[in-house]
């Protein structure tokens, strides 16, 4: 791995601008390769009904697993995230934390968890790993984490619902780089800053988390869904990691 860039990294999503205008976005267009798959390997690889969803924002993702028939709670560091998601399902579970703070939660006490894109906004290998470590002891015996990111891909792609071609610094973007990337679908329009990870990075930080892959899916457009895509039927946008504690 090289050298991670030391520049500080704050989390965009504690503003209340990007929040309002974040919590408008549904399960369509590129963000509809993140989440069509969900369902079937949800149920290939966990059973229970407990689930935590780490990173919940305004509470997409929590509602998502709600509909699948799992008791979720939702847990984030922006209070102005968390502040819609209560607005928006007032009889959900959504809880502010300090950073990395788990300790409110009893340990092996969730079947799942779902972080979906909070790991683009988690800077170092360190707090990677440490993050997953804490998520691994709230995960019961058997549980299964599944950590849906931004492939490295995206960041250098145009894409039904994101650009990225007024930033071709991109490109020379290793591990622990800030990238940037402006969502299209959404009012605001300011770019937001993400920390590029490669996928064998991603191999380290579970390895050292003492967790196994134990599937990685990379989905991609069939060109039958009712979208513009512009890059999605041939490069995945999002990877997604399904992970079990390690025997
Ligand atoms: C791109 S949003 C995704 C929201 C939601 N999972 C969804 O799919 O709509 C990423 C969220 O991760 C949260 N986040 C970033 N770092 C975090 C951390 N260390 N612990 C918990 N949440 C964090 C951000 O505040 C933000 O709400």
């Amino acid at each position: 791995m090289k050298k991670e860039n030391k520049t500080k990294f704050s989390n965009v999503y504690e503003d209340t601008k990007r929040a309002a205008a974040y919590s408008k976005l549904k399960f369509d267009k590129t963000y509809y390769l993140a989440y069509r798959d969900l369902p079937k390997i949800i149920s290939q690889y966990s059973s229970g009904k407990n689930a935590l969803d780490f990173g919940c924002g305004t509470g997409r993702s929590t509602r998502f697993l709600q509909t699948l028939g799992y008791k979720t709670m939702g847990i984030d560091i922006s209070e102005e995230m968390i502040t819609i998601a209560r607005k928006l399902d007032p009889a959900g579970d959504y809880q502010r934390i300090d950073d990395g703070d788990f300790s409110r939660f009893s340990s092996s006490s969730f079947d799942l968890i779902l972080s979906a894109f909070t790991f683009d906004n988690i800077p170092t290998m360190d707090k990677k790993i440490r993050l997953f470590n804490g998520l691994s002891t709230l995960l019961t015996q058997n549980g299964t984490i599944i950590n849906l990111v931004s492939s490295p891909e995206i960041y250098t792609h145009e894409w039904a619902s994101f650009t990225t071609k007024d930033f071709p610094e991109n490109a020379k973007a290793k591990t622990g780089d800030i990238v940037r990337i402006i969502t299209t679908d959404i009012a605001d329009t300011r770019p937001c800053y993400d920390i590029f990870w490669s996928e064998e990075d991603y191999t380290t930080v579970y390895s050292k988390a003492n967790l196994r892959i134990i599937k990685k899916y990379k989905p991609l457009a069939t060109g039958n869904e009712p979208y513009q895509w512009i890059n999605e039927i041939r490069i995945a946008p999002w990877t997604i990691y399904v992970l079990k504690k390690k025997t």
